[in-house]
């Protein structure tokens, strides 16, 4: 049976299976649409929002370095991330990559992980932005109802109905088609990457020196609320939790690590690529060059221009401002925010449904969600189910937990990768490769140790939420993929030269 678990699909078969016209997606987007695409959702919520939240309570000025800390994590998966992407260039990321090279249990394990990471990522967006359009609209005077401006001070019940619709419009445009999103995203983005160089610019003007005394705020003990909160590898050396000093700074990483998700969905959109070898890789790295760049400017010049200890929460960007007396700048930053945390969401439905789409494309999921709309050639099923899954749980959602269990569920992505990379290169060496990633195995061994880091810094009890979601997955591929699997269904060859494991006759 194990060999059953570990059947690998042939990277030609995943690569025959995008040319069947009814599971087929157009091929239209180049490296600059993917570049676009790559700021358009990295650039989000965690610079936007978690900045101000992780200075103030985790890192102090010092969280510039731990953007550089998740951002240098960010860099090794993503060299790691393009040498699959560029060769295996079909539908599904990280799921897809898996599927080749670790076989059909990691493969599925991996797929779901993913809809863990891009699902409630969405929530999470959709949940900042409606955060930016309520403070918006307060500033004109208007305010919603309290029972629909979502689950943060609601008495009782509470439904974020601005989140809520906003992922059901953007469904809608996903279902409309690539070429119009990817339209659409290259608009928001201009206004998106303005607004950040406006804090960084004018910003700059308004830096005190002193607000960078301590640069590292020494450690603090964290308040009582439950060793569960507590970052799991203080907890395991046994040391009290700890908020501030050098190991706040790899806490504050773990958190801001959110800012940097998206790039690896630059990978899920191979498969719509014109030219997958080459855009692939120049797509994944160079987004993230420039948004590691950004942050780190951004984060300098906030903690600079107010003490980290009186950074707000919600809008720390904007508000800094305010407090330096601009509120001019402040309205205009948060439109900037609203408009662009628009395409974060987007972008991650997007990622969503794709995934989605290959893993039923495959078999593990039902057949019926990979059927291409004939008309438009988006998979409209998945879309529309995931979208309205999606618009509900942001409706109901608080955001700042779920964010650490995306960053869990991606960094988890990251050490599947890496070591498919490893896997792939001994067992399909002949597949020709656009991209190879450098420095095979150091790098990707070091990327897998980077990644679990991060982890470790993440709290228990994201932990925990993370092993129970995975375990479900495991009962689900028992109850369902194993025995649907397209590959289960094909007749079953000697899989000999493809199978890394010895003994494929039993599966
Ligand atoms: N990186 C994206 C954000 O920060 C998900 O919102």
């Amino acid at each position: 049976m194990s060999s059953t678990l570990f059947r690998t699909k042939k990277v030609e078969q995943s690569i025959q299976d995008t040319e069947e016209p009814e599971h087929a997606l157009k091929r239209s987007l180049s490296a600059l649409d993917l570049t676009v695409f790559g700021v358009g959702v990295v650039i989000g919520t965690g610079i936007f929002v978690l900045t101000g939240t992780v200075a103030k309570n985790n890192a102090g000025p010092a969280v510039a370095l731990s953007f550089v800390v998740a951002g240098v994590v960010c860099a090794l998966a993503a060299l790691c991330y393009a040498e699959f992407a560029s060769t295996v260039p079909v539908a599904g990321s990280a799921y897809t990559f898996a599927y080749a090279s670790l076989g059909e249990l990691p493969a599925w394990i991996i797929g779901w992980d993913l809809v863990l990471e891009f699902a409630l990522g969405t929530a999470v967006v959709a949940v900042g932005w409606s955060g930016y359009i309520h403070s918006l609209l307060a500033g004109a005077g208007w305010e919603l109802p309290a029972a629909l401006a979502g689950r943060d001070g609601a008495d009782g019940f509470g439904f974020d109905i601005l989140a809520a619709a906003l992922v059901l419009v953007l469904t809608g445009i996903l279902v409309l088609g690539m070429k119009l999103s990817a339209r659409v995203t290259q608009v928001v983005v201009a206004i998106k990457v303005a607004v950040v160089l406006v804090v960084i610019i004018a910003g700059a003007f308004f830096v005190k020196g002193a607000n960078y005394q301590p640069f590292i705020p020494p450690s603090e003990p964290q308040e009582a609320g439950g060793s569960l909160h507590a970052p799991l590898i203080q907890l395991l050396v046994g040391w009290a939790p700890a908020n501030f000093g050098v190991m706040g700074i790899f806490t504050a990483a773990s958190i801001v690590f959110f800012a940097f998700i998206g790039f690896d969905i630059v990978a899920t959109a191979a498969e719509e690529t014109r030219n997958p070898q080459r855009d692939m890789p120049r797509g994944i790295l160079g987004s993230l060059f420039i948004c590691t760049a950004l942050y780190v400017a951004v984060s300098i010049v906030v903690t600079g221009m107010q003490n980290y200890s009186q950074l707000s929460v919600d809008a720390p960007l904007a508000d800094a401002f305010k407090a330096t007396g601009h509120p001019a700048f402040a309205g205009i930053i948060s439109f900037g925010a609203a408009v662009g945390l628009t395409t974060v969401c987007m972008i991650l439905l997007l990622g969503q449904t794709r995934v989605f789409f290959a893993m039923s494309r495959d078999g593990l999921l039902p057949r019926f969600f990979s059927h291409v709309h004939p008309r438009f050639k988006t998979p409209h099923r998945p879309t529309v189910l995931l979208g309205v899954v999606i618009a509900v749980v942001a409706g109901f959602t608080s955001l700042s937990e779920l964010a650490e269990l995306v960053n869990i569920g991606t960094l988890f992505a990251f050490m599947v990768v890496a070591i498919s990379v490893l896997i792939l290169r001994r067992t399909r060496p002949d597949l020709p490769r656009a991209f190879r990633t450098p420095w095979v195995p150091v790098l990707p061994i070091v990327s897998v140790l980077a990644s679990l880091w991060l982890m470790l810094n993440l709290p228990a009890e994201t932990w925990i939420r993370f092993v129970v979601w995975m375990a479900l997955g495991v009962v689900v591929y028992f109850l369902y993929g194993r025995t649907h699997s397209r590959l289960a269904r094909q007749a079953q060859p000697a899989a000999g030269e493809a199978g890394r494991r010895p003994g494929p006759g039993a599966g």
